[in-house]
């Protein structure tokens, strides 16, 4: 039976398209099969219309409502296409526990730093303004705490002495292109383990990093 996911996404989707491609391509065994965005307008929404998404739906906030209100109509959209696993994909809102209750183990994360520095809505800056020499990206499972959950997989590469917030963002982005669906993939085909205290264990389950290009500065976390 096929892994379904559900992407939540506010933004462009160019993590959308990594996962459509890669299944496309048979690479990452789970196929795209809900899209949601918080933002109606977003290039997200098009995208997942245009890749012939079974279900795409644009939730926007009400005038007002509170994050708890939001959520319980969020939770009652995603249940109802009951998806194996939620993807954010740049999902530019905080989740209540609530949200993260209702699919606990089941919701992962993309974040453009290296967790556990950097959490927050500007990775990239801060990575910048704390001087780092090495950038990266990380896919986590999500819990209640803001970009908290257990680690899956990492990727890195240097911080070049010109960079600026956005040709460091264009780099790490295209390796959160290579992480996201490879730890969609991992997790469809059960090589992702979580124990008791959250630590995450990867196992042998062969490598991406001969399937697709290579990207000479870049350096991977095991299991990738
Ligand atoms: C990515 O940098 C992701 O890490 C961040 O939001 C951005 C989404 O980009 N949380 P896109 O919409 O997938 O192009």
């Amino acid at each position: 039976m096929t892994f379904r996911i559900a992407v939540l996404a506010s933004g462009t989707g160019s993590n959308l398209d990594s996962l459509l491609e890669k299944s496309k391509s048979g690479l990452m065994g789970a196929d795209v099969s809900f899209v949601l965005s918080d933002k109606p307008d977003a290039m997200c929404l098009q995208k997942a219309k245009d890749a012939g998404v079974p279900a795409v739906l644009a939730l926007p906030s009400e005038d007002g409502e509170s994050r708890a209100d939001y959520d319980v109509r969020l939770i009652e959209a995603v249940d109802t296409e009951s998806p194996d696993l939620i993807v954010l994909a740049g999902f530019m809102r905080i989740l209540t526990p609530a949200f993260c209750d209702a699919f606990k183990g089941r919701i992962i994360n993309i974040h453009p730093a290296l967790l556990p520095k950097h959490k927050g809505a500007h990775g990239i800056r801060d990575t910048l303004a704390a001087g780092d020499d090495v950038a990266g990206c990380t896919t986590h499972f999500v819990t209640a705490e803001l970009d908290g959950g257990p680690i899956i997989l990492q990727a890195s590469r240097p911080v070049f002495p010109d960079d600026t917030e956005e040709t460091l963002a264009t780099r790490v982005l295209e390796m959160e292109h290579r992480i996201l669906p490879r730890t969609v993939d991992l997790i469809a085909n059960r090589h992702v383990m979580v124990g008791p205290d959250g630590d995450v264990a990867v196992a042998d389950s062969g490598s991406w990093v001969d399937k697709l290009p290579p990207i000479d500065d870049a350096t991977f976390s095991p299991g990738y």
